[in-house]
């Protein structure tokens, strides 16, 4: 079937994680962040991710923000950086995360091309809507659906689910698109056609299915959409 509904994972697809770091590292207010900015991260998004992980397999679901936060609190722990002023500025800016430069232009082929537009995340509704307004692409998206219609994280089912509740397509007509190695491959074993857009290099997640494609960034995305 060709691709009729493209779908993308929001944060470290679209929305670059690392941001929130690195401008408060870069503002000049927090000189202990200047060196450990990277490393702050990159554990903050590790535990994040381990916590929804976790609280899914458990059953005991709680919003994403709730999640970020904690993962935060845990990394500013590890890294001898637990301070309220620096913690609050990590949070506000990650409601106005970065988009990566090219997903505007990118978002605007594919609606140019009469296709489906869509974000599926762990993000909460409020979150999403921030990222999205301060990046300035509501317009190039048809809907934002979060986990939170479902009450658990990816990769479980009934996320994915939420693509053709929303669209009404078949699973081979979604091009689902994410930087996160484990999701891209699980919305493989689930039957859509999926892109990994890995852009560290990382090594691929051994688990049950592999992402079908593997990309460096969401530049050539409309191609593979056949645009
Ligand atoms: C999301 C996380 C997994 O946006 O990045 O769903």
């Amino acid at each position: 079937m060709p691709i009729t509904t493209c779908v993308f994972d929001a944060y470290g697809t679209l929305f670059d994680v690392a941001a929130a770091a690195r401008q408060a590292a870069e503002g000049g207010d927090f000189p202990s962040l200047t060196d450990a900015w990277p490393q702050v991260a990159r554990d903050w998004r590790l535990k994040q991710l381990q916590y929804t992980w976790l609280r899914a397999v458990a059953g005991r679901h709680t919003d994403f923000w709730q999640v970020t936060q904690d993962g935060l609190d845990w990394a500013l722990e590890a890294g001898g950086l637990s301070d309220p002023a620096l913690r609050k500025r990590l949070l506000d800016l990650y409601w106005e995360l970065q988009a990566y430069e090219e997903v505007p232009a990118m978002l605007a082929a594919l609606k140019a091309a009469g296709l489906n537009t869509a974000i599926l995340s762990n993000g909460s509704p409020e979150m999403l809507e921030g990222a999205v307004a301060s990046a300035g692409i509501g317009g190039v998206l048809d809907a934002v659906l979060s986990v939170e219609s479902v009450g658990i994280f990816k990769p479980h089912d009934s996320v994915y689910d939420l693509v053709g509740a929303r669209f009404g397509c078949a699973r081979d007509e979604v091009l689902f698109v994410s930087s996160n190695g484990w999701d891209a491959a699980a919305a493989s074993g689930y039957g859509f056609t999926t892109v990994w857009v890995n852009r560290a290099g990382e090594p691929q997640d051994r688990l049950w299915a592999a992402p079908g494609h593997v990309l460096r960034s969401l530049h050539d995305i409309p191609e593979l959409a056949g645009v």
